[in-house]
């Protein structure tokens, strides 16, 4: 049922997301993403990743969405592309670092509890020029109305949508944070003024 539900609200925005990241990351690299969920983008992409020889780690909360992830890694021969972990963010150790090109957050960074201390944890997992890939519905204005109403979604889905992201926050938190914003991608707009949005950010030091 949690799988169903997730499929019906999630898959679009899934796609949107890793159609426009998967394109992005160079071949032969190494990803984390942070929230892989119930890993129904390989579904689409799995050509994607073999042809570009990726290398992705997968780490999420929830057990049920990982198992359905593991399904989907064995029926499309995925095993030496993409491993996954049940462990949160918070906790998460890479075997050495720096370790990743790219880290992604799709849908998943409003999830977080304390963004300011997972940015400075993961920041130190970047490889030289890494990028860090923020995907996520923003906000522009206060929307008193999404702010009530968002926190409540999962008491009727079971999904969590976490907390509205209002731009300007967002943007101050990444500069408390020393990264830089390489490219901020409008990837659709979305009802009551919510954009779908793809950022990447590096490290000032690498830009
Ligand atoms: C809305 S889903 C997005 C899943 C997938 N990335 C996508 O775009 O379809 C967010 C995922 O983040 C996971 N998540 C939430 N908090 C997390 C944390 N602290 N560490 C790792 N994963 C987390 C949730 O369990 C959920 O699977």
């Amino acid at each position: 049922m949690k799988n169903y539900l997730y499929k019906l609200f999630i898959n679009r925005v899934t796609n949107y997301c890793y159609q426009n990241c998967l394109n992005y990351v160079s071949e032969n690299t190494s990803i984390l993403d942070v929230g892989i969920g119930n890993g129904v983008m390989m579904e689409n992409f799995h050509d994607l990743i073999k042809s570009k020889r990726l290398n992705i780690t997968g780490i999420d909360i929830n057990e049920q969405y990982l198992n359905h992830c593991e399904c989907v890694i064995q029926n499309h021969h995925l095993q030496d592309y993409v491993e996954i972990q049940c462990e949160r963010v918070e906790n998460f150790l890479p075997l050495k670092t720096p370790f990743y090109s790219f880290i992604l957050f799709s849908m998943s960074f409003m999830l977080v509890q304390d963004q300011g201390r997972v940015l400075d944890r993961v920041k130190k997992w970047l490889k030289p020029d890494g990028k860090i890939l923020f995907f996520q519905t923003m906000f522009k204005e206060k929307m008193g109305l999404m702010e009530f109403i968002k926190p409540k979604l999962k008491y009727v889905t079971t999904i969590d949508f976490g907390e509205v992201i209002y731009e300007n926050d967002f943007f101050n938190l990444l500069k408390s944070k020393e990264l830089a914003v390489v490219e901020d991608r409008l990837i659709k707009r979305e009802w009551f003024k919510g954009e779908y949005r793809m950022i990447i950010t590096t490290p000032y030091e690498n830009s």
